[in-house]
């Protein structure tokens, strides 16, 4: 009866409370290809022992899958391509019931809430974090259609002034032909006028 009790005891307390995951942060702040280390804390089982660990980290409400640890083997194939390549946890700082997550290459699209929830042999657990990642200051986003839209303004700039250019050309030749020759007729000029002088003197 005891041994019952005991056993009863045990079990609810596993259930309601003393197994606890908690986040390091409730908010992470980053720019775009910057790394970053999420931080989750869980209750250390006693004895630890890495196969009875499950870990599952979701960035939720698409369900993208971050980060699965099942038995203790890291399941990389099960991780969403989101984030394939990009995700490291540390091995070493999960039998001190720390869950370290490494996010390499930050992309502005990695922006939302995530969730990790940690199942052992005493309990299981989750929380919750938020993750705002910025376009980097500085060197926008590509933007292929706005180099098109460049080279159609500056296309149509050219062609305008190319257009006016034409028309003052043609306006000044049309202006110069009206005119008399003026070099000609002004040398005959000179001369006549330095005969003159030439006479008067
Ligand atoms: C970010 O992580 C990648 C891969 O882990 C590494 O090669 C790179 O040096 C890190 N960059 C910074 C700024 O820490």
């Amino acid at each position: 009866m005891m041994w019952r009790i005991l056993l009863l005891f045990t079990l609810t307390s596993r259930v309601c409370g003393t197994f606890v995951v908690t986040v390091g942060q409730s908010s992470y702040q980053a720019e775009e290809n910057q790394n970053i280390s999420l931080d989750w804390t869980f209750t250390r089982p006693d004895p630890f022992r890495i196969s009875y660990v499950y870990i599952l980290c979701e960035k939720i409400p698409d369900q993208r899958v971050l980060y699965r640890l099942f038995e203790g083997d890291e399941v990389p194939q099960s991780e969403d391509k989101q984030f394939s390549g990009r995700v490291q946890s540390d091995r070493d700082v999960l039998r001190e019931g720390r869950l370290r997550l490494h996010v390499s290459r930050l992309r502005t699209e990695d922006s939302g809430l995530y969730e990790c929830e940690v199942i052992t042999h005493q309990g299981r657990g989750s929380d919750r974090c938020n993750l705002t990642v910025s376009a980097a200051v500085g060197r926008p986003e590509p933007r292929p259609y706005n180099d098109w839209l460049i080279l159609v303004g500056l296309g149509s700039v050219a062609a305008a002034v190319a257009v006016v250019v034409a028309i003052i050309v043609v306006l000044v030749k049309q202006q110069s032909s009206k005119r008399p020759p003026v070099s000609p007729s002004s040398d005959i000029y000179n001369q006549l006028r330095l005969i003159q002088i030439l006479k008067s003197v």
